[in-house]
This record gives structure tokens, C-alpha cells and sequence, in this order.
């Protein structure tokens, strides 16, 4: 039995006053989303139930019940306000998958704090750009990433601590750093939880447009509303589930869907903290028999790759709902999980922006391999003509997803850039920045993005910040990037340059410019090919034309290039 009765069903006389009876939370009550998952769950009696099971490399193992998480959270949480830092301060978490990633998101929120959670394979740039904007006080971080954090300390005025969870106290603490191990610190029993409310910012998630820097987006605790019942409803988690949500809380369904989805309901799950491999991935299944599966098209389409032979070496009948997301999943891609799982992905799609799932397929409802679903109930998406910004009536029209504002867990505003939040809305309506059409059935079909922003396995990434970082090359005089077709990340990075006087194109040069772009940005931002020109295509303004550089990788007709000129 699903949690959820058909979507006909669910969809009359919904009101998200379900999630609040359900979480006990009436208008004006206090919410915080780092007590909803851990002491409630205790609270209910589950605190000796498994919260999560972690494993890392070499076959490291923890394991932490629901008191444990409870605890913990307190204890980091009692640590950060021993700091003197307090409710609206942001605190970034910049950690590989470790258990004190999880925790201290607890913590951080527990006392009001905003949790700034960034991915860890983010160079100094990266990470620079984002810690400025948000003005952060404090970051939490391992050993292996604080050299990083090291070569820009000192221009980040409001960094006041870099809090390091591993350190042995081999090499000498330096400016700013402190070490805290959770490990040796006297857990703390009694705790008062910061009283924050349904507006009180909560997290703060970092992604890519095409043009600018990357936006901080800014979600509250009363996303706990949205992110609670979309667990339940579509990931279909039951008391007695396994759940494993393959995400990096760097991004968003790593923290709402990798962390808020299995404690606020109780559930256990775990993380497996290794790079991608079929068989370490299936033989994790395996071994602690998960029955819930969130993950993605790339991988996915990786563990197609590695062919059924794969599958076939592991017991993986405890398998009994999967879901994706992040990206387009295939239609081939659902039909061959039907075939070697029994199962289908269940397709999801949502942004960083939305804070939880907008489209899905239902579990029990007829999935059309390929689509992206029918709205989550409360939520009202319509595809818009790009012209009108009305809404389109006739089914298979393509236009832009948009969605009418007012779901619990939308973000609240771009961290310092009301302005282009702003620019979000449209007649009424929260546009997506997506395009898609809407079938006879009601269901949602992907096209694309509306915008130059590639997305690679996945993960957003900023031609422009790309751009950006190539020019700091001594060798690039200019640049332009765009996506290029990949069979199992659907978009790499491609980059075109032209060489400054004096440099020689050459593979050696291409090399050293991709490894220059991942340590300053990330591996996902780093090129995959580099082509060099002796004239980037310019508009008559001098604009580079991406435009005509996409058609090109994507073996498109060029069209009208007065258009694309106009276009720019
Ligand atoms: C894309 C990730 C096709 C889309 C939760 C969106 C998808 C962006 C799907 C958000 C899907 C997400 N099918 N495309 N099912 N889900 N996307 O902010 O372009 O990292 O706008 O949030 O990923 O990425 P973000």
C-alpha cells in the first residue's frame, strides 16, 4: 500500500493544512525544521530507531539513532552559540558526505542559524564568491578542503571562524581556525532550540544563471510543509523504509530530500560517502537492503552503461519504489529500470528555487516513460506562451513551466538581489526559466531551458562564471563556453578561446587550462574539450554569439544569424 490514494483523489480539496495537522503546527506556532527532524522523532518515540547509516571509503562505518542525530545536532549547535553566533548568522557547511555534514545542518539550524551548505569540490573561486555574498560568519570543514579556504580568508572580512571537524593536531591551527571534534565533545542533553517561525530563514542554497554571479536562494523553516508531504506522497516513505537519496546536500535534494524527507518523517536512511561505481552502488543496496532509491538521469544512464550482468551479481529485491531527478530522464532510461529492477524511475521535477517537488509521477500512477508527470497536488503549473505570458490552452505546445506562487517551501528571495527575484514573476506566475509542453493527459514533457545554463549530470554550471575563470588564464584573450551533447551527463562544458600574442595552441595548453578551471571553480565546471579560434563570433555590438556556438555543438541549424544578432 502507497502512502497516497490515486492522484485524482489527493488532488480534491487539497490544502497543505494536511502536512501542517499532520507535523502539529497551526499558523504562528514556532517551527524549526532541525527539531521536526530529530527531537519530535524522539518525542514519538522512536529514539532508538536508526536515523542513518553512513559509509565512507575504505569501508568506514557509522551509525546514529534517532537520539544520536538529536544529540548531535545539540551539541554542534551548543558549540556554534558558545562561538557567539546566533539566529540569522550563516554558517556554511563546505564537507565531503560525513556524518558531521548531516548533523551539523541540524545544528546550524537548531539555533536559528542559516545553513549554507556547499559542495566540497568547489575551489577557492567558487567558494569565494558565494561566502562574500552571503556575508558568512562561519565554516565548518575538513582538513583536505581548508587549504581553500586558507588562499581567501583574508579578503572575507565577516569570516570569523573556520571550524575544522578532523583536525589531529599534527600542523598548527592558523588564523581564524579552530578544531572541533564531535567525537570528543560532551554531548549535550538539554538544549533550547531557537524559536524560529515559519518566516525564519533556514538555508541557503547557491545556483547558476547565465549571466551574473551565482544566487544565493533563500528558503525558510516553513518549507518543512512542502518537503514533508512531497516525502511522503511521492518518495512514498514508510516507517519501516530504507532510503538512500544518492544526492550531495551541496545541492538542494541532497538537504531537502537527503536530509529534511527521511528524519522529518522518521525514516531511516543512508549515505554512502565513495565516488560512482555500478557495483559499490548496487552492493550498498544490497548490503543494507534499501527500499526507497532518490538518485539521478546520469547515474542512471552510468549504471545502464555497466549492463545488466552488473545488476544481475546483486540481491536487490528489497528495492520497491525509485525515483529521479535533476535532469531529463529518458524514456529508454525508465523502460530498462522496468526491465533489470522490476521498477520504474519515478520522474521528479523541481529547482533549487522551488524547494520541493513541483511535477512527479505518483507512485500507482501510469507513468508515460519520458514525461516529467502531473503537478504535485496544491500546485498549480501551466506552460505560458513566451510572448503573452498566458497561459496555452492546446496540448503538445511547447512555452515556459511556470507555476503560480504561494507553495510553502518556494523560495523567499535571492540573498541580496530582490531584484532579480523580482524578475521571476510574470503576470502573476513564477517562471521556471524552463520550457515544456503538456500533453492531451495533463502530463509535462521537458524541451530545455530557456536559458544558456548548462546543465551537466545534473548540476548547474554558469557559462559565464566559466567564461569569467577562463579569462584569468595568462593565455585566453577571450572565451565563450556553452554545452555540448554527452551520452551519460546529456551536457558537458565546452569551451572556445582565442590565444593572447605569444601563446601556441596546443593539447599541453588545453590540459593546463581545464585543470586551471578545476581548481578554481569545480570539476563540473571544468571543460571537457577547449577549441581554439582565431575569432570568437561576435554581434556587430561585439557581444560573443553562444548561440550560434550551442548550434553548432548541437548540429543545429544556425537559422537566421541577424536573429541571433538581435537575440544578443
Ligand atoms: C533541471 C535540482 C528535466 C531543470 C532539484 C531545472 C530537470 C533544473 C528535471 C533545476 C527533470 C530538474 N527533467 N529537467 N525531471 N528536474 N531539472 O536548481 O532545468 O539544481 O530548472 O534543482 O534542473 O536544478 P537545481
Amino acid at each position: 500500500m502507497s502512502n497516497i490514494g490515486s492522484y485524482e483523489e489527493q488532488i480534491k480539496d487539497f490544502d497543505w493544512s494536511i502536512s501542517e495537522k499532520e507535523l502539529g503546527y497551526k499558523d504562528g506556532d514556532v517551527i524549526n525544521i532541525g527539531w521536526y527532524c530529530s527531537d519530535r522523532i524522539c518525542e514519538m518515540g522512536k529514539a532508538d530507531k536508526t536515523a542513518f547509516i553512513w559509509e565512507g571509503f575504505g569501508g568506514q562505518k557509522k551509525q546514529y539513532t534517532f537520539n544520536d542525530i538529536r544529540l548531535a545536532g545539540n551539541t554542534i549547535g551548543s558549540y556554534l552559540r558558545g562561538l557567539g553566533i546566533k539566529d540569522g548568522d550563516r554558517v556554511c557547511l563546505f564537507m565531503d558526505r560525513i556524518p558531521e555534514l548531516y548533523l551539523g545542518f541540524l545544528g546550524v539550524l537548531k539555533i536559528g542559524a542559516i545553513a549554507q551548505p556547499l559542495f566540497s569540490a568547489f575551489g577557492d573561486e567558487s567558494l569565494h564568491v558565494r561566502l562574500e555574498n552571503a556575508e558568512t560568519r562561519a565554516i565548518i570543514t575538513q582538513r583536505k578542503h581548508v587549504k581553500k579556504v586558507r588562499k581567501i580568508r583574508d579578503s572575507l572580512p565577516h569570516l570569523e571562524f573556520i571550524i575544522i571537524v578532523d583536525h589531529d593536531g599534527k600542523k598548527p591551527l592558523q588564523e581564524k581556525e579552530i578544531a572541533f571534534s564531535l567525537k570528543d565533545a560532551d554531548p549535550v542533553e538539554e538544549f533550547d532550540i531557537f524559536p524560529t517561525k515559519a518566516e525564519s530563514p533556514s538555508v541557503l542554497h547557491y545556483t547558476s544563471g547565465t549571466t551574473g554571479q551565482p544566487k544565493g536562494v533563500k528558503h525558510v523553516h516553513y518549507s518543512l510543509i512542502g518537503q514533508y508531504l512531497t516525502s511522503k506522497w511521492v518518495l512514498d516513505l514508510q516507517d519501516d523504509d530504507i532510503y538512500w537519496c544518492t544526492a550531495d546536500p551541496g545541492w538542494v535534494t541532497g538537504t531537502s530530500y537527503g536530509i529534511i524527507a527521511p528524519w522529518s518523517l522518521g525514516v531511516t536512511q543512508c549515505v554512502l560517502d565513495t565516488g560512482f561505481s555500478a557495483d559499490a552502488w548496487y552492493g550498498f543496496i544490497a548490503k543494507h537492503r534499501v527500499t526507497v532509491w532518490y538518485s539521478a538521469p546520469t547515474a542512471i544512464r552510468s549504471l545502464m552503461k555497466a549492463g545488466e550482468e552488473a545488476v544481475l551479481k546483486h540481491d536487490l529485491s528489497s528495492l520497491r519504489h525509485l525515483a529521479s531527478v535533476g535532469e531529463p530522464l529518458n524514456a529508454e532510461a525508465v523502460i530498462w529500470s522496468e526491465k533489470v529492477f522490476g521498477l520504474a524511475f519515478h520522474d521528479t521535477y523541481w529547482q533549487t528555487e522551488t524547494g520541493a517537488i513541483m511535477l512527479t509521477n505518483f507512485p500507482g500512477m501510469n507513468i508515460k516513460p519520458g514525461s516529467m508527470g502531473k503537478p504535485f497536488p496544491g500546485i498549480t503549473g501551466v506552460i505560458l506562451d513566451p510572448e503573452t505570458h498566458e497561459p496555452i490552452q492546446e496540448p503538445n505546445k511547447p512555452g515556459l513551466i511556470a507555476f503560480k506562487p504561494g507553495w510553502p517551501s518556494m523560495m523567499r528571495t535571492y540573498w541580496n538581489n530582490e531584484e532579480t527575484f523580482q524578475s521571476k514573476f510574470v503576470n502573476g506566475w513564477y517562471l521556471s526559466g524552463d520550457r515544456a509542453t503538456i500533453d492531451q493527459d495533463g502530463y509535462f514533457w521537458f524541451v530545455g531551458r530557456d536559458d544558456d545554463v548548462i546543465n551537466t549530470g545534473g548540476h548547474l554550471v554558469s557559462p559565464f562564471e566559466v567564461e569569467s575563470a577562463l579569462l584569468e588564464h595568462e593565455a585566453v584573450a577571450e572565451s565563450a563556453v556553452v554545452a555540448k551533447p554527452d551520452d551519460v551527463n546529456m551536457e558537458v562544458v565546452k569551451a572556445f578561446v582565442t590565444l593572447k600574442p605569444g601563446f601556441n595552441q596546443s593539447a599541453e595548453l588545453e590540459l593546463k587550462i581545464m585543470n586551471f578551471i578545476r581548481k578554481k571553480l569545480s570539476p563540473l565546471a571544468m571543460p571537457q574539450e577547449i577549441e581554439y579560434m582565431d575569432n570568437l563570433p561576435k554581434t556587430r555590438s561585439g557581444k560573443i554569439m553562444r548561440r550560434l556556438l550551442h548550434a553548432k555543438e548541437w548540429g543545429e541549424d544556425i537559422g537566421d544569424t541577424s536573429t541571433l544578432e538581435d537575440d544578443d
